[in-house]
């Protein structure tokens, strides 16, 4: 089995959407799949399952729906981006190619990874309040960066994308997903055409983290 030491592992996971068609064994799938199922869920519920998408038909109707939201969605991103001092915009006009080049692609990646959800089984516990909800993705997601780790120690490319979500009705006919079952997120994996993960660039802890309360700097 493959180890990675794991602050390397989350220091260099970096979203790699540049794969190659190259069939993924099912062992290494399964370890991946094992590794989503290890993570925690309000109540342990775990309110999700994941398809795993290998059927080339299936892919490239998935594939066809992504470029139909993802390349308006980018194109409207790349307007913004002129506003952007220079060394900001050429991070994030990388990030738009490589975004774009997904776009195109994404049916052609071994594996789609869906990952649905059952809404009675989120642990909502801020539903009632004046604000957006966002508590129940966290009985979901923590499965998918597990996933996403598994990956990267595997030497497997792959990134998290919801851009689907904004045609869930197609996407469930696709997969024949039954209701109240949703869709949260879509993980396209196999092995990176170039050099796959890397060095990351995130903001400091020193602006992310406070301590004891809101704005004091942790030093
Ligand atoms: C909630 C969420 C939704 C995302 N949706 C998409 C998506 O639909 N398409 C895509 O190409 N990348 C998507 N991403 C990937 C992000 O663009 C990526 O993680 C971010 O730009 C950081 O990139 P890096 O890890 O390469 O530095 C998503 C990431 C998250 C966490």
């Amino acid at each position: 089995m493959a180890t990675i030491e794991l602050y390397e592992a989350m220091r260099t996971l970096r979203a790699v959407r540049r794969l190659r068609p190259d069939p993924i064994p099912d062992d290494v799938l399964r370890r991946i799949l094992e590794a989503a199922t290890w993570a925690p869920s309000g109540g342990n519920r775990q309110p999700w399952r994941v398809i795993v998408v290998k059927d080339p038909v299936r892919k490239q109707r998935l594939g066809e729906l992504y470029r139909k939201v993802a390349v308006p969605f980018l194109h409207s991103y790349a307007e913004q981006l002129v506003a952007l001092p220079e060394g900001e915009r050429i991070k994030r006009e990388k990030m738009l190619r490589s975004g774009l080049y997904l776009a195109e692609h994404l049916g052609e990646a071994p594996v789609l990874c869906v990952f649905c959800f059952h809404p009675d089984g989120l642990a909502v516990t801020d539903a009632k309040l004046d604000r957006v909800s966002v508590v129940g993705g966290g009985s979901i997601y923590p499965a998918v960066q597990n996933l996403l780790l598994a990956c990267r120690a595997e030497g497997l490319g792959c990134v998290l994308t919801t851009l689907l979500c904004m045609v869930e009705p197609e996407v469930r006919e696709v997969l024949a997903i039954p209701q109240p079952w949703g869709t949260a997120a879509v993980v396209p994996i196999g092995y990176p055409q170039l050099r796959g993960h890397g060095p990351i660039s995130r903001r400091p802890v020193e602006e992310m983290a406070f301590v004891d309360s809101w704005g004091q700097p942790f030093a």
